[in-house]
């Protein structure tokens, strides 16, 4: 008997394996074309709501990353005051998001602060197969001019040590480089104006902005007048009160981090900003996965658009702090039960 079912066992495990192999490779597939920097890992569909009509974007040929993400872009009552001054750049803030027990009061704390911003467009990129009703939901009733992206991380890149949110700022880029690309050089034609020898672009500052630090109003009206890079301190981060740039007669010479100095850029991810031609006129600037140390990810980016020497100090000369590297303590939910108990199911 015992002898029969060992028999079976052994025949059976291997073909067992192989299917789990097979799984694993099929998840993992979309990763494969994540590595490509091109604007196609999200679905050309958005859409323009409060009254405004539906808008259909014609499909991509390439579309095998068509499901990847999906994208909507919200306007609302901030409109009018974004519409203001349209001479201002406009503050894109690429936000990476997933799913946790915090997730809600850390965007809220987010849209409080984006919606006295001026010209500010939010990017959110969430770490999901699809859009969560969570985000959809807050998104539409945030007041906070926004796009709403999706990426799943790889699961391969799910560890600790890892760099996180990789692949969710570069779809932010690619959905900058995607809405910006085609359309520029249409209005340039229709305009009748002389075909630049670069390729002008609309006024805009690009800022990766994590969901749980903490952002003072004045950091963005330092940032607007961004060139090409501008950088500045960043508060709590890197084991010290602060981190800074070092600046000698205006010129970022060096840096101040309690954390490897010897980075080429020894800088938070919160700590710069990049203009938005720059962004466009470097296509194949991204976040890497393959080769990039813990910690690297803002120098292997930076690396590939600017030198130390051309960063733009700001905050009076990386004196001041307008931006905190704040963390949310784990919340505690022992006592959260494993089903539901309550009689009516509370989004939180
Ligand atoms: C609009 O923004 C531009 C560029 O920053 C600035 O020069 C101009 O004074 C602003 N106009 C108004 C009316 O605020
Ligand atoms: C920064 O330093 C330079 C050179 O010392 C100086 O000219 C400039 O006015 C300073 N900027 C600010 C905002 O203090």
């Amino acid at each position: 008997m015992k002898s029969v079912f060992y028999s079976r066992f052994f025949i059976l495990l291997p073909w067992v394996l192989i299917v789990v192999i097979i799984i694993d490779i099929d998840t993992r597939r979309p990763s494969i074309s994540n590595r490509v920097p091109t604007a196609r890992h999200y679905s050309p569909y958005w859409k323009h709501r409060n009254g405004r009509a539906a808008l259909m974007r014609p499909q991509p040929s390439d579309t095998s990353m068509a499901s990847g993400t999906t994208n909507q872009e919200q306007l609302t009552s901030s409109d009018n005051q974004w519409a203001k001054n349209n001479s201002l750049p406009i503050i894109y803030a690429i936000t990476p998001t997933y799913s946790r027990p915090v997730q809600k009061a850390e965007l809220t704390r987010l849209a409080n602060t984006f919606r006295q911003v001026p010209r500010l467009h939010w990017i959110v990129v969430e770490d999901s197969p699809h859009p969560t009703d969570l985000v959809s939901r807050f998104l539409s009733e945030a007041s906070v001019r926004a796009t709403h992206l999706h990426v799943p991380t790889p699961r391969r890149y799910k560890r600790s040590g890892l760099p996180r949110a990789t692949e969710q700022r570069n779809a932010g880029l690619a959905w900058l480089r995607q809405k910006y690309q085609p359309k520029t050089s249409h209005h340039l034609q229709r305009s009748g104006a002389q075909p630049p020898v670069q390729q002008e672009y609309p006024a805009g500052v690009v800022f990766f902005a994590d969901d749980d630090n903490t952002y003072s109003l004045e950091l963005f009206q330092e940032m607007r007048t961004t060139q090409k890079v501008s950088v500045w301190p960043v508060g709590l981060v890197g084991g010290r009160r602060y981190e800074r740039p070092v600046v000698e007669n205006g010129k970022v010479v060096g840096w101040y981090t309690g954390w490897r100095a010897d980075r080429p850029f020894a800088i938070d991810m919160a700590g710069f900003a990049v203009s938005l031609q720059v962004i466009l006129s470097s296509p194949k600037a991204v976040f890497k996965r393959r080769g990039s140390q813990p910690g690297m990810q803002e120098s292997d980016f930076l690396k590939q658009i600017t030198t130390v020497q051309e960063l733009e100090p700001k905050a009076n000369n990386c004196t001041k702090v307008l931006v905190w590297h704040t963390r949310t303590e784990k919340v505690n939910l022992a006592n959260e039960p494993k089903h539901p108990q309550d009689t009516i199911k509370i989004e939180v």
